[in-house]
């Protein structure tokens, strides 16, 4: 299982709430899709198999079609990318049209991911995105009708004035789409965006929004949107590789500014600065801004985090064969978890009560510490 990452960090409008890599000054798109080209070819390995190719963002739809076909070529003429290669697209719903969706998929994309957000206009105003729900619906259903039918949508949980019914709607309306995937994420409200400077919008407590996201979960699941992960739910086959490979030890490639990779035993994130980016590749230095050896216990660390962020849980079996060290000589603190049944045993898998997922990252920090 290996996969590449390519990161394009150009938006049309910065979202209010957005700390992500991006900028709004398209001129440069050129010259980062050549810098993107030569960065890939410089790593070329043919014993490197790609299972998963994602373009993330930023957003990868603003910028012309023919960059995302260059960079897939260049993808398989420098890796070995299997032939049921999963390859996604993030797109916003103002900047998807059938022209772009088609040469996409004519160069192998059958994935397209669609942030829609939340269904209520007003709420989209307030944080600054581009587009309506309308533009949203319409996206979806070019990308249907030009015969993708891998489509998830993302929701944000907790928006500025939102109520839990309100989300709820929300959720409602998307499992209505043609669409076979849906992440739901907690707003984080970042004191340095816009969002986190402004004033006089209410905001559910963490109680609210997690009582909203089981309700989701549950609505989902009737729906037959199975969750396999804390913020992610699909359809029976339809779970995204990408998303389940984070949560495995795996290998992956992170091009463009400010993606992170893990290769060897080395993991990396790259310059977070456009410019200085595309300068490094150019004159054909480093554009690596941090990379760390990981350690025998950095990777015990990972698997505990990664395996008990999943709904199917951590394999105890594996976890010994992998390290030599049984999961309960590196964590003892797992049989208090036991015993008070956040944590719980079932098949050689550990995994998170189901009802204690949402609060899994205080969980964790806990009892890793
Ligand atoms: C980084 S965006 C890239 C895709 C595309 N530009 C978009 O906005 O839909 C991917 C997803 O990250 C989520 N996201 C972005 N900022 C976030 C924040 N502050 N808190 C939680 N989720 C966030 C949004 O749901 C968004 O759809
Ligand atoms: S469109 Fe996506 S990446 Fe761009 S600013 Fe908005 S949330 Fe961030």
């Amino acid at each position: 299982m290996s996969s590449v990452y390519i990161h394009v960090p150009f938006c049309k409008q910065r979202c209010a709430y957005c700390d992500f890599c991006s900028q709004t000054d398209l001129k440069k798109e050129k010259r980062y899709f050549l810098a993107i080209q030569k960065h890939i070819k410089s790593v070329a390995d043919e014993t490197f198999r790609v299972d998963s190719i994602f373009f993330g963002g930023g957003t990868p739809s603003v910028v012309d079609a023919k960059h995302i076909v260059e960079t897939i070529e260049t993808i398989r003429q420098s890796f070995t990318v299997v032939p049921d290669v999963e390859i996604t697209v993030e797109c916003n719903p103002e900047s998807v049209t059938k022209e772009k969706i088609l040469a996409y998929k004519e160069s192998g994309v059958n994935r397209i991911s669609i942030g829609l957000q939340t269904i209520h206009d007003e709420t989209l105003k307030k944080i600054n995105r581009i587009h309506t729900y309308a533009e949203a619906i319409e996206a979806v259903k070019i990308v249907n009708g030009c015969g993708i039918e891998n489509i998830n949508v993302d929701l944000l949980l907790g928006l500025p004035d939102e109520t839990e019914d309100m989300f709820f709607k929300s959720v409602f309306a998307v499992s209505n789409l043609p669409i076979k995937h849906v992440s739901i994420y907690a707003l984080e409200v970042y004191p340095n965006t816009p969002l986190g400077k402004a004033k006089g919008f209410k905001y559910m407590n963490e109680d609210e929004v997690a009582d909203a996201y089981y309700k989701a979960v549950e609505l989902l699941k009737t729906l037959n949107f199975q969750r396999y992960e804390v913020s992610n739910f699909a359809l029976d086959g339809y779970d995204c590789k990408h998303n389940t490979y984070y949560w495995k030890p795996h290998h992956y490639y992170g091009i463009g500014a400010g993606a992170s990779g893990f290769v060897g035993d080395v993991r990396y994130t790259n310059f977070d600065n456009v410019d200085q980016y595309i300068q490094a590749i150019e004159s054909g230095a480093s554009s690596i801004l941090t990379s760390d050896v990981l350690t025998i216990e950095d990777k015990m660390y990972e698997a505990v985090m990664l395996g008990l962020r999943r709904e199917k849980g951590l394999n105890v079996s594996k976890f010994e064969k992998r390290f030599g060290k049984t999961i309960y000589e590196y964590c003892p603190k797992i049989h208090e978890y036991l015993a008070t049944g956040v944590l719980q045993k079932q098949n050689g898998r550990l995994f998170v009560r189901p009802d204690k997922i949402y609060v899994l990252n205080s969980i964790l920090t806990e009892l890793l510490s």
